[in-house]
């Protein structure tokens, strides 16, 4: 088997490579426009009319990469990692994706309770997916920022992972979802 091969092998399939990173910048955007949007005044709408249709760009793609997931065949866990970190590591990937397909529904859910319209673009609106009910909404809009604060959370220490396994244990763990083979340079030198 050729070292090209082999890496192929450690690797996830490029879809799931692609659908990681892009997924990342989204979420990652999305906080920050979440955040930015409750704090700043003025540019209150301008945010609120990016965040709605990405959060529900991202309730599209984490279904097509729960499909994809469910299709592929995944490279099991490098042998740096113990069972219980794997565990750790599976629980924490599960937990991210749950959070990635929730807090969209119960952000257009809470718009529904709240009656307000769930604008995407232009003249395209969402239907409501709950009926008006303001104990609802106050329930659901503070469901929505706990829920963030915990995905971001939880992403912080996905990162961590991935940075202690990449820079302290060396174990190319980043190799596995990189789109480009970063290990090619280094076995050179
Ligand atoms: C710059 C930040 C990030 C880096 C460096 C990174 C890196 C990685 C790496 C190396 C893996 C493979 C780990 C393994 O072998 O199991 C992975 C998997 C994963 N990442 Fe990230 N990631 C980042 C951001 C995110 C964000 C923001 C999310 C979602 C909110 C996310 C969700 C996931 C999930 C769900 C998996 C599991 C893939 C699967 O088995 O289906 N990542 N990430
Ligand atoms: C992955 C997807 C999403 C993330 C990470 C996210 C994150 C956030 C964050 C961090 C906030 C600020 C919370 C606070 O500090 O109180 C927020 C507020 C908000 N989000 Fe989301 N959100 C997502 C999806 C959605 C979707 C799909 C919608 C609607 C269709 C939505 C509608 C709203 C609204 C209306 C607010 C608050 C506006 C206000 O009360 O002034 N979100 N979101």
């Amino acid at each position: 088997m050729s070292m090209a091969d082999r890496n192929e092998r450690r690797r996830f399939p490029v879809l799931m490579r692609i659908l990681h990173w892009l997924m990342a910048a989204m979420v990652l955007s999305m906080l920050f426009i979440g955040v930015a949007m409750v704090t700043s005044m003025p540019d209150y709408h301008r945010l609120v009319s990016i965040h709605r249709p990405l959060g529900i760009l991202i309730l599209i793609l984490v279904v097509i990469r729960f499909i994809n997931r469910k299709l592929s065949r995944l490279p099991p866990f490098p042998p740096t990692m113990s069972s219980q970190e794997r565990r750790i590591a599976h629980a924490s990937e599960i937990l991210l994706d749950t959070l990635m397909f929730v807090l969209p529904l119960i952000g257009w859910g809470m718009l529904s309770a709240g009656s307000y319209p769930i604008v995407m673009v232009g003249s395209l609106h969402l239907p409501p997916i709950l009926p008006a009910n303001q104990m609802l909404y106050a329930f659901l809009r503070k469901t929505h920022t706990i829920l963030a604060y915990l995905l971001f959370a939880t992403f912080l220490a996905h990162f961590s992972a991935v940075l202690f396994h990449t820079l302290v244990v060396r174990d190319h763990l980043l190799d596995r979802m990189s789109l480009w083979d970063l290990s090619s340079r280094q076995s050179k030198s």
